[in-house]
């Protein structure tokens, strides 16, 4: 049922951990099935992503698209990492089974979420990003955020 991509991430999955003092950090998870994905992104002066590192409390499905995300971003610019699309991640994977489909989506919101976190701290915008509905990250004070 599962791409040996999917397999091999999940088993081996990368750059799982965390960044200290990360340039943004993002946090989201999924009403439905409660998994909860964390994303660091270290993004060096000129915007480009020098590290990133994830924590996943979640299903294998959510674990192997954090893994193949952070592989996807890894050393790409801010502009870049915003096609890594949950699509981008799915066709990296050689797919997953319809119903892990929307596990796909963590990864793809949380680089949303950590990418928004850097782009508030610098005071810049970063194209076609919106501020993340769900993000969680503990600390932030978004109050009217609902989850
Ligand atoms: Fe929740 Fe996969 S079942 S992220």
């Amino acid at each position: 049922m599962y791409s040996e991509k999917v397999m091999d991430h999940f088993n081996h999955p990368r750059n799982v951990g965390e960044i200290e003092n990360a340039s943004g950090v993002g946090t989201v998870g999924n009403a439905k099935c409660g998994d909860i994905m964390r994303i660091y992104l270290d993004i060096d002066d000129d915007g480009i992503i020098r590290d990133v590192k994830f924590k996943t409390f979640g299903c294998g499905a959510a674990v192997a698209t954090s893994s193949m995300a952070t592989e996807l971003v890894k050393g790409k610019s801010v502009q870049e990492a915003m096609q890594v699309t949950n699509k981008a991640v799915m066709e990296a994977l050689d797919g997953l089974p319809p119903v892990k489909v929307h596990c796909s989506l963590l990864a793809e919101e949380a680089i949303h979420a950590a990418l928004w976190d850097y782009a508030k701290k610098n005071g810049i915008e970063i194209e076609g990003l919106q501020q993340p509905k769900s993000d969680i990250h503990e600390g932030e004070e978004e109050e009217e955020e609902e989850y």
